[in-house]
């Protein structure tokens, strides 16, 4: 079978199973719709829920918002007449609250200019305030199963991942979702992709192993490194590097932590274990998200020490080091021993 469609039908299998297919606006107008929210329009019930879910989650909206501001303002027209304090009110601790007032400028829009309707294509959705790219497209598609294509920040973050994307761009992320996009059921195939990335693709820690896509996924060994966060928030850390020396030998270790993996160091001590060494000098070092602050002792040791105490580090003479792959803050830090 082509990757494409076999992608596409083991997330479609996966969210028959595991989606969250309950969400009272996944069910407007359906067999499983909730009494409350009968006689609410599906295209409008979609609408609100895009507008509360944009900042607020998905439990919070359910539990507190969804269901008293449709009982207030069931309708279009109720929302276009709404006082602003009452409109207001009903939105009160969502946060946000140009949201409340877009959405009656919005009903107004609907009944002056689309006879009382939410319009059906994204051109014209785009039109009402409040509505972006992508409550457009989720309201086209949830609302009225257009076959379109859209991305939140869920999404992102899984298309980021599949196709292996460091830093799309809008563009990029909106092709690879059309591309990607299953035409014989374009609703199930986006409320599976927002439920694969609030459930399994997370940002931190996603769970590849539970994955539908995780054979197809370029991201699946990495997924941390995509997409990149847009910020590089630096990490401030404090290093004390020491030359262990025993005769014209050097003490290493080849790092396994998360920082230089691989890679050959001098040694490092807690602040405790440097008070009686020689201090030969600091510099500031960057790498990756770190910004290090280096201080540079040095402590002769005997060979007895070597074999015993520091009998897990390797030893060599600065010949021999040139011959070895050493982390760039160590090779910053040779030029305070020569
Ligand atoms: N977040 C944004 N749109 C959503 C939807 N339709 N279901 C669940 N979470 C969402
Ligand atoms: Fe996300 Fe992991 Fe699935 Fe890839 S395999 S889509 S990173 S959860």
């Amino acid at each position: 079978m082509q990757t494409l469609k076999h992608m596409q039908d083991e997330l479609i299998f996966w969210y028959e199973k595991n989606g969250r297919k309950e969400l009272p606006w996944r069910n407007l107008g359906g067999e499983f719709c909730d009494e409350r929210l009968r006689n609410i329009n599906r295209a409008y019930g979609v609408y609100i829920s895009e507008i509360m879910l944009q900042q607020t989650l998905v439990k919070v909206v359910c539990e507190k918002y969804y269901f008293p501001f449709l009982e207030k303002f069931p309708t279009l027209e109720s929302l276009a007449l709404a006082q602003e304090d009452e409109l207001l009110k009903a939105w009160q601790g969502l946060g946000y609250y140009t949201r409340a007032r877009n959405l009656k400028k919005a009903a107004q829009t609907c009944l002056r200019e689309f006879g009382g309707v939410l319009p059906k294509t994204i051109q014209d959705l785009q039109k009402l305030s409040g509505v972006g790219a992508y409550t457009a497209g989720a309201i086209a598609c949830f609302g009225y199963d257009e076959k379109v294509s859209f991305v939140d920040g869920n999404i992102r973050r899984v298309l980021s991942r599949l196709f292996a994307l460091k830093n799309p761009k809008p563009k990029e992320l909106e092709f690879q979702a059309q591309r990607f996009l299953n035409h014989s059921d374009a609703y199930t195939h986006n409320q599976a992709l927002i439920d694969l990335g609030a459930l399994l693709c997370l940002p931190k820690n996603p769970k590849c192993s539970l994955c539908p896509l995780r054979e197809f996924c370029q991201a699946r060994l990495t997924p941390h490194f995509y997409p990149q966060s847009k910020k590089l928030e630096y990490e401030h850390l404090n290093l004390n590097l020491i030359f262990l020396q025993n005769q014209n030998k050097f003490a290493l270790k080849k790092s396994q932590e998360k920082l230089y993996y691989g890679l050959y160091n001098f040694i490092f001590f807690e602040d405790e274990e440097c008070k009686d060494l020689k201090f030969l000098g600091e510099f500031k070092h960057s790498y990756t998200k770190y910004k290090i602050r280096v201080k540079i002792y040095h402590k002769n040791i005997s060979i007895q020490d070597a074999v015993c105490e520091f009998k897990t580090y390797e030893f060599k003479t600065l010949e021999e080091l040139k011959n070895l792959a050493l982390s760039s803050l160590s090779l910053k830090a040779l030029k305070f021993l020569v």
